[in-house]
This record gives C-alpha cells, sequence and structure tokens, in this order.
C-alpha cells in the first residue's frame, strides 16, 4: 500500500528517494510521484510505476529536500491528479499523506466555505490545504500542525514543506507508521525503515499523535501540545529487499520454492538439541490461558484456522476471528485468554486496530509475523519471527507455510510433543517431490481451468482449510470466481451451481473423511462437475489428478499447499496477468 520516503540534506536526494520508491514497492501501488524545492516547488507525478516515473523526472535534478510517494488508491481513483504528492490551493504546502481522513468530507466544506477549491478527490489533498489554510494565518508551521492535528480525524504519516523553509521536512502520524532515519549531515523520513537501512540503521519512530520536523543537521519531535520530547533512537537491523529473482521469471515462483527453506529456518530456530526454544515465558502464559484466540486477515487468517485446530489437540479451546470482524465486535471466550495475531507484515491495519483494543483489556498477546521491527512486532506482548526471508510477490506463499510451521510447533511445545518436527520434515519430501515432477501436470490442469468463469475447492477438516487458501490465491491472481466449500456443506446450498463442465478441485488426505469426500465427488460428477482429485498415496483411487506419497494429515497446508500455489501461479501466467503486482491488492495493507 502507500509509501512515503523523504530526504533533507541528503547527497543526492533523487538516488536515495527513487531507490527508496521502488524498495517501497512491494507494498503494491497504481501511482507515484516526487517533489522537491529548487526555485519552488517543483512535482512530477503520474499513474503507472516508479520507472515510468523515473522516466518523466529531468536527469539533473538539483535539491536539497525531496520527498516521493506511492499510491495505492482508497479515496479517489487511481489517477494523476489524484496521486501524491499534492500541493495547496495557493502553492504554500506540498505533502504526501499515507492512511484514511476520516472526517475529510467536514474539512473539505469547511475550506470550500473560506473559498478554497480542490483539483483532485483525496483526503490528502484536503489535507494540504487545511495546513495551508492555517499556515497563512498564523505563519507558524509548529501552531499550524498543532491545529490541524486538533481537527484531524483518522490515520495518516504526512511529511511536508512549505515554500518559504526550504531545508525542512515536517512530519506528523496518527495511527499510521512513519519512521526517521538518523545520518550524519542529512535526515531521512519513510514509512518504514527499510527504504532507509543503506544509508543507517538508527532510527525515530514517531508514535501515535507526534509531530516534529527534520533538517539536515537536527530532528525535533513534539507531542500534540506542542512540548518538545526527547525519543531514543533505536538500531535495527533490518533485512534488505531482495530483489534479486535468482533466475526466476517472478518472484511468486521462487518464493513458492523457497518453502523448504522457510520450513527447515523456522525448525533450526524453534528446536534445538531435541528441544523446543520457545519463550519460557511465553509458554508459561499459553499453558495457563484457558482460551486461545486467533486474530489474523486474508491468508494469515487461513494459517490461523490451522493453527487453532493445532491447539485444541493439545486440549486448548480454541476462536479464529477476522481482524476487521472482530475490531468491530471484540469477544473475549473464557476467564484467561490469550491472543494469537498472525501477520506477515506485521503492518495489517486491522489488525493493529484490534491491538489497540487488546491493550486496552490488558490481554496477554502474541504477534507471529515475517517482518522484524513491524508496527505489530515491537508493539505486541510477544513476538515469535517466521525468518522466511522477504516475501515481495502480493499473493503470500512460503509465509504461510511458515506460519502453520510456526503453530504447529508452538502448539506441540506445550506438550512437548518433539513428533511433529519430524512430521514436518517428512512433509518437506512432498514439498520436493511436487516442485521436481508435478508442475507440468499442475500447468496442464491451469491451461484447462483458465478461460473458466467460477469453480470449487472442496475439502474437510485441515483439507478444508487449504481450500479455502486455494481459493483466496486463485482469485487473487487470476481473477477466477472460487469458492472453497466443506464437503459435508455441499449439499446445504452450493451444489446448486454445479453444472455441466463446472471444474471442482478435491483435496483428500484425511483417512477419516475421505470416504465421505467420495461421495461429494459422486455428487458432483452426477451433476456434470469436472473433477481435479488431489489424493495421498494411501487415500487414493487411479482416476484421481495428482497422487502424492503418505504424510502427517494434520500438515496438509505444509505438504501440499505447492500444488495451489503453482496452480494460480501457472493460470495467472496463462491468463498473462501481473503475477507478482495483482489488480487492486496491496502487500502491507495499511488503511481499515
Ligand atoms: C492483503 C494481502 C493478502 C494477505 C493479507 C493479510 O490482503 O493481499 O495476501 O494475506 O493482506 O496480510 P498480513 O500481512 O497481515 O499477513
Amino acid at each position: 500500500m502507500c509509501g512515503i520516503v523523504g530526504a533533507v540534506g541528503f547527497i543526492s536526494p533523487k538516488e536515495y528517494v527513487f531507490k527508496g520508491l521502488k524498495m517501497l514497492d512491494y507494498r503494491g501501488y497504481d501511482s507515484a510521484g516526487i517533489a522537491y524545492f529548487h526555485s519552488g516547488i517543483k512535482i512530477y507525478k503520474d499513474v503507472g510505476s516508479v520507472e515510468h516515473l523515473l522516466e518523466i523526472v529531468p536527469e539533473d535534478i538539483s535539491a536539497d529536500i525531496m520527498i516521493g510517494h506511492t499510491r495505492w488508491a482508497t479515496h479517489g481513483a487511481p489517477t494523476k491528479l489524484n496521486t501524491h504528492p499534492h500541493l495547496s490551493f495557493n502553492q504554500r504546502i506540498c505533502l504526501v499523506h499515507n492512511g484514511v481522513i476520516d472526517n475529510y468530507k467536514e474539512i473539505k466544506k469547511f475550506l470550500l466555505d473560506k473559498h478554497y477549491s480542490f483539483y483532485g478527490e483525496t483526503d490528502s489533498e484536503v489535507i494540504a490545504n487545511l495546513l495551508e489554510y492555517y499556515y497563512l494565518e498564523n505563519n507558524d508551521v509548529i501552531e499550524t500542525i498543532k491545529k490541524a492535528m486538533s481537527i484531524i480525524k483518522g490515520s495518516y504519516a504526512i511529511t511536508f514543506f512549505t515554500d518559504d523553509i526550504k531545508d525542512t521536512l515536517f512530519v506528523l502520524k496518527n495511527a499510521s507508521p512513519l519512521v526517521i532515519g538518523l545520518g550524519k549531515g542529512f535526515n531521512l523520513v519513510a514509512s518504514d525503515a527499510s527504504p532507509m537501512i543503506e544509508q543507517t540503521d538508527e532510527f525515530i519512530e514517531l508514535d501515535d499523535l507526534e509531530f516534529g520536523y527534520i533538517t539536515k543537521k537536527e530532528v525535533k519531535i513534539f507531542n500534540k501540545n506542542g512540548d518538545e520530547i526527547k525519543k531514543e533512537p533505536i538500531h535495527k537491523d533490518i533485512e534488505l529487499i531482495s530483489h534479486d529473482l535468482k533466475g526466476y521469471p517472478h518472484y511468486m515462483i521462487k518464493e513458492i520454492e523457497e518453502i523448504p527453506q522457510t520450513v527447515n529456518r523456522i525448525i533450526s530456530n524453534y528446536f534445538q538439541k531435541g528441544k523446543y526454544q520457545f519463550d519460557p515465558e511465553l509458554i508459561k502464559d499459553l499453558q495457563e490461558s484457558d482460551h486461545i484466540i486467533f486474530i489474523a486477515c486474508g491468508t494469515s487468517y487461513h494459517a490461523g484456522l490451522v493453527g487453532g485446530r493445532y491447539f485444541e489437540k493439545y486440549d486448548k479451546s480454541a476462536s479464529r476471528f477476522i481482524a476487521s470482524e472482530w475490531a468491530f465486535h471484540p469477544t473475549y471466550p473464557g476467564q484467561k485468554p490469550f491472543i494469537i495475531m498472525i501477520s506477515q507484515s506485521g503492518e495489517t491495519a486491522d489488525l493493529i486496530h484490534c491491538l489497540k483494543i487488546i491493550k486496552k483489556h490488558n490481554l496477554k498477546n502474541l504477534i507471529i509475523t515475517n517482518t522484524g521491527g513491524s508496527t505489530l512486532d515491537r508493539n505486541c506482548m510477544y513476538s515469535l519471527l517466521l525468518h522466511s526471508g522477504v516475501e515481495v510477490s502480493v499473493a503470500s506463499t512460503k509465509a504461510y507455510v511458515a506460519q502453520v510451521t510456526l503453530l504447529a510447533m508452538l502448539a506441540a511445545s506445550l506438550d512437548k510433543d518433539i513428533k511433529v518436527v519430524d512430521d514436518l520434515r517428512q512433509s518437506l519430501d512432498v514439498v520436493y517431490d511436487i516442485r521436481d515432477h508435478y508442475k507440468p501436470l499442475i500447468m496442464k490442469v491451469g491451461e484447462e481451468i483458465k478461460d473458466k468463469k467460477s469453480l470449487f475447492f472442496l475439502g474437510r477438516s485441515f483439507d478444508y482449510f487449504l481450500s479455502l487458501e486455494a481459493s483466496l490465491k486463485l482469485k487473487e491472481i487470476s481473477y477466477i470466481h472460487s469458492e472453497a466449500i466443506p464437503g459435508g456443506e455441499l449439499k446445504h446450498g452450493p451444489i446448486a451451481l454445479i453444472e455441466k463442465g463446472i471444474p471442482v478441485i478435491v483435496f483428500i488426505t484425511d483417512p477419516d473423511t475421505a470416504s465421505s469426500m467420495r461421495g461429494n465427488i459422486e455428487e458432483v460428477k452426477t451433476r456434470g462437475a469436472r473433477v481435479y482429485t488431489i489424493a495421498t498415496k494411501s487415500l487414493s483411487r487411479p482416476e484421481d489428478t495428482i497422487v502424492v506419497e503418505d504424510y502427517a494429515y494434520y500438515l496438509s497446508s505444509v505438504a501440499i499447499s505447492s500444488i495451489a500455489f503453482y496452480l494460480a501461479y501457472y493460470v495467472a501466467l496463462a491468463k498473462g496477468l501481473n503475477v507478482d503486482k495483482p489488480r487492486n491488492l496491496a502487500k502491507s495493507v495499511t488503511v481499515e
């Protein structure tokens, strides 16, 4: 989603800002822009990629301050006019903004009454004008920000400069991350630390309702009342986002093929010398809790569904919630609930909203994330990192498998059940087998389904959870409508949609549900469906499409999820779609 970079006094702001925008592009965006000061405010922006932006920006920019932005449209269509940076009506304020301003309509009305006019539809342009309105009134930027912050409601990470203070970038933040990078002779700002890690490992993170400014020599931070506050810089070693495709045509397939490494890395991090290596305090808190609540979004939610079952296996009751649902109707079953949040990015706004509620109620909590230093990593009581390496493709693959792997081990550690580790290792044989032998077959299935308008995935229990993820993945990148149905639920409605030729993809890996699933296959076949069955050897039949070696059935999401991932990948490829950056989606969803 939207990304911000800014530099003051940097030796070459253009180089930093463009490199920074490129490093943020994994978050997903539809338009990009930069602004700088050189005999006045200069802005270049357009719909399309950062590479395209670079083409329209003059070669020989000289500037002491520069800001850049990648936009993922929320308020207003992805057009050039709505692209950031935004310039105020009297051209005094130039601003980039991440987040959503809840009361922008009221503010816009206030400004319209003051004879302001607007060129675009964004809430961000409204804020540029609100800042200008007060700046014209009091000619004091600090007072202006204070006043604006007392009015603005919503989430914002804002960086701006004025037309008359040529060496300073101003920053303000609420509920959207903003980080300052400290340098010698320069200072930087960005929506997360990753674009700054080549220049510095020293950062100041703004907290909610803080604001400040950076020049090349100093950084000053204030609370909302305008009192200066001292913030200790923090040191962070952040993994450099690798843009090396290592010979693969897309990040998605590279990341699918990194699944075995990912699983092995989690095992070696959290299991050593025959013992689990989790924080004993965390394990104690989990053991003492009487109910585990899983909260997550999208793919991570699907990992939470699987994780809930793992904890139930060790006699912990569990509930699972989609974050944006729980946030507006929070429930805490049990006397001593423990919350497990799951998020690849660690920045998902819906989850950050939940964390605020969790903290307000003093509930014990853990985040499982792939992103060290992210908002959730920093602010949760406990954090377990996935160590999967950066996931660039918007569609999550290796991080999902990593989440399930870690959850299997964490749940097992409550009972010191170490067989899970052997099961995980054994499941990797299946992952390798799929990679080495089944890709042509999966590609063929992809060719057969690529022009279909709709299809179904069927499974029960763990295979149902996997079906949900398979269906989401196909939707996300191939834009084919698909639904995952628990086998037993088919007859309660969805079967009405089964007609001649509709593809139904069935997972059969659980001995307890295999025969019921075979019954479901008959039900859809009778109605003309084209069935593709994925089964484990001991449960297979000659007509099945893909048969893999047996594995511990509760690990379907580790052992055979790559079949679903390859399928989505090949279908998107066959349709000529942008596999790594599907339309309308973002890797890091920083708005609610
Ligand atoms: C977005 C992505 C999904 C992802 C979800 C949750 O919607 O498109 O692929 O699963 O966010 O993200 P998180 O970073 O919290 O796991």
